[in-house]
């Protein structure tokens, strides 16, 4: 085992030690065969040194793409055993859990928290960690499954931020319980306005905000945590009160559910609908940043934003002006503005206001 600085880290190094940031949180785990993202990662945490093993390992893959371009970071996840075997477990998992759903509002089975939730943490240990969890989601975001897999993003996106706030444990599994439970009222909402491909009408819109009380009546005397019991009523809830069903402000909105409201919104902005594209994360960051602290609980948001900008890190993206670059650094004043690596020129995008990520490539 030996000490080096991280300008000298190299793919293929082996990390002896898990590696926190300074203010202790978990960047990779020891064990960890080093790729360039990995590098980017850590040096964008400033950290100076790091503990590495004595031998490389064969550094993780990079197959050439089919222009024989490097591949991007995006190109090089969606190749690889871990995201194939992820999406293939997700969608099994998406299955059971409609075939969970059906039964519990049917009365042919009870709701077993413990038993629902157990597939989430399988796919935690398919992605390799929390660290891990964001690079499957961002690359998974063709899929219009309205409400299964979302159920499952928003699980394991509660999950990751409720550890990200450093909440105890029981509270980091009640969020994921309820990030899973929280669309259970929409098992009630017919399947035409469930499917539709074009914007809902104000009737159908009424009739799909009714999940939220509908599906509280169904867990309401159900011996399950209260805090997924309100998640299930309270996860449209807004803290300036425009949202529903009960206008309810600041403190009233149950905390576990403030966690899910942030998970919810993030996967449902980004992901592909029956009537629309998917949003760029950085646009739903810039409007996080811009609405966030009235809108939602300011210790979840700012958690959230701080560090999902991260999981983004040497990641290609293409800009407003057609052209592509890798992000190389975080602004932490301007978290939707990173810098951004163009061949060998740099864009600063905190001081490019003409100039925006328009997509992750
Ligand atoms: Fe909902």
């Amino acid at each position: 085992m030996r000490l080096v600085s991280v300008d000298k880290l190299e793919p293929g190094m082996v990390a002896s030690e898990n590696i926190y940031t300074i203010d202790d949180r978990l960047v990779l785990p020891k064990g960890t065969v080093l790729d360039d993202k990995d590098i980017s990662r850590i040096k964008a945490y400033s950290l100076y040194n790091i503990f590495v093993e004595d031998q490389k390992k064969e550094a993780p893959e990079k197959p050439k793409s089919a222009s024989g371009a490097t591949p991007s970071y995006a190109e090089r996840v969606k190749s690889s055993e871990e995201f194939i075997r992820f999406k293939e477990n997700l969608e099994e998992y998406a299955d059971k859990l409609e075939e969970s759903f059906k039964m519990i509002v049917n009365d042919t089975s009870v709701l077993d928290v413990d038993k629902l939730t157990e597939p989430v943490y399988h796919l935690f240990v398919e992605a390799g960690g929390t660290a891990g969890i964001f690079d499957m989601l961002h690359n998974l975001r063709d899929n219009s499954d309205a409400v299964y897999v979302h159920s499952l993003n928003v699980a394991l996106i509660s999950n990751t931020l409720a550890t990200w706030m450093r909440l105890p444990e029981d509270k980091i599994q009640v969020a994921t319980a309820a990030g899973l439970l929280h669309d259970i009222g929409k098992m009630y909402v017919p399947e035409e306005i469930l499917n539709k491909r074009k914007e809902l009408t104000e009737y159908e819109q009424r009739a799909m905000r009714e999940h939220v009380t509908k599906g509280y009546q169904l867990v309401k005397n159900l011996e399950i945590d209260d805090h997924i019991k309100k998640t299930i009523l309270m996860h449209h809830e807004l803290r300036d009160g425009s949202g529903y069903p009960l206008h309810l402000k600041n403190k009233q909105i149950d905390e576990i559910s403030s966690i899910v409201t942030v998970a919810n919104i993030y996967d449902d902005m980004t992901s592909k609908r029956n009537y629309r594209e998917g949003m760029c994360p950085f646009d739903v960051i810039a409007q996080f940043e811009e609405e966030g602290l009235y809108k939602f609980e300011p210790n979840a948001i700012m958690t959230f934003l701080t560090n999902i900008v991260n999981t983004f890190i040497a990641n290609r993206v293409l800009l407003s002006n057609g052209k592509t670059g890798d992000i190389v650094f975080i602004n932490p004043e301007h978290l939707s503005r990173p810098m951004v690596k163009c061949g060998d020129k740099f864009v600063d995008l905190a001081a490019e206001k003409k100039l925006s990520i328009v997509a992750i490539v």
